[in-house]
């Protein structure tokens, strides 16, 4: 159990999720939330721990003013962005995202130093990027959640498929959180049998599809906003695996500096998380075709980077 993390964005939906999910999970004695909008995450934390108390539950959850409510944070949690407005480009929130993340990176190097930063916000892996810069950190305590939510879409997807929601499957979705990313079902397991090896390639082929159209189908139904209640779940399961480290890879957004032919990226891969945070970086043997997508992928989260660096949110 954490002494305390803090959510940035904690009044939003997926950072007031991952609080009462941390509250019900043990996740830290103390959640402290903060956003640009006090009264909701006032209200949140209220509601939040009214909601622990019901089960006598030993979490504190609190909406603070103002960033020094979250000094000593062992994990900061960064969910804060504004969502696509009709008149914006996908540049536009780019860089409207990017520098509410810097600006949240700055103040909690200063206020939370030693604190390992769980990005969110979106577009994911850029975001990382910058917040590894504004922030100073070590790479190692900077990471993105993206691959556990797109491996449980797979997951879930496959659960369906096969109409067994009892087998364990093992998902390995790598790559940039966007179209581009890449569900690998030669190495995601059914039990110990890989997905490739007992599916025909018509419905792998249509499992790739519903992987990556996991976050638009949500968006559809709900009109107003992306989905919470999974993102918010794969966030709290990687803190578990920071604070009770297990023999477990995990895909998530981490820096690249020569792994699998990158560099100087964030990208979603697998790792072992641990109590310094990315503790290692998989080695998965790609085929020639895989290698293929997964440039493919990087290139897209490079041309957001040479963005944010012409509009000096990057240097
Ligand atoms: P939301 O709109 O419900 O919440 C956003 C929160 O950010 C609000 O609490 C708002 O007050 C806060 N905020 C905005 N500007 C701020 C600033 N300058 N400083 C502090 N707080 C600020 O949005 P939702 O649904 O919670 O999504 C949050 C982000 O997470 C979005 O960027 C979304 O695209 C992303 N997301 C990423 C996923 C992933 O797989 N990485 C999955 C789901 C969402
Ligand atoms: C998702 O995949 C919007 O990134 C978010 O649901």
């Amino acid at each position: 159990m954490f002494n305390k993390i803090a959510i940035i964005g904690g009044s939003g939906n997926v950072g007031s999720h991952i609080a009462f999910l941390g509250a019900i999970r043990g996740i830290a004695r103390e959640i402290a939330l903060f956003s640009i909008d006090t009264p909701r995450c006032k209200g949140v934390g209220l509601d939040i721990s009214q909601a622990a108390a019901v089960f006598n539950l030993p979490t504190h959850i609190k909406g603070y003013e103002s960033y020094e409510g979250l000094s000593e944070s062992e994990v900061v949690i960064i969910t804060a962005g504004i969502p696509r407005t009709p008149n914006m480009t996908r540049d536009d929130l780019l860089l409207k995202n990017a520098s509410i993340v810097r600006e949240i990176s700055q103040n909690i190097a200063k206020i939370a130093p030693d604190a390992l930063l769980l990005i969110v916000s979106n577009p994911l892996d850029a975001m990382c990027l910058v917040a590894k810069h504004a922030s100073g950190f070590d790479s190692q305590r900077v990471v993105g959640m993206a691959g556990v939510l797109d491996g449980a879409r797979l997951n879930y997807e496959s659960k369906v498929v096969l109409n067994d929601f009892q087998t364990p499957i093992k998902p390995y979705v790598l790559g940039a959180h966007s179209d581009d990313m890449l569900p690998l079902l030669r190495f995601s397991l059914y039990g110990d049998k890989p997905l490739a090896a007992i599916l025909d390639s018509d419905m792998q082929q249509y499992l790739i599809k519903e992987t990556k159209n996991g976050g638009a189908k949500i968006v559809s139904y709900y009109q107003q906003g992306s989905a919470y209640f999974a993102p918010a779940s794969a966030a709290i399961k990687m803190l578990e695996l920071v604070t009770n480290p297990q023999d477990e890879d995990i895909v998530c957004s981490v820096y690249v500096q020569g792994e699998y032919d990158l560099h100087d990226i964030y990208i979603g891969l697998p790792v072992k998380l641990g109590k310094k945070g990315v503790e290692k970086i998989v080695n998965l043997t790609l085929n020639k075709q895989e290698q293929e997508m997964l440039k493919i992928s990087a290139q897209g989260i490079k041309k957001q980077v040479e963005i944010l660096k012409n509009n000096g949110l990057l240097n």
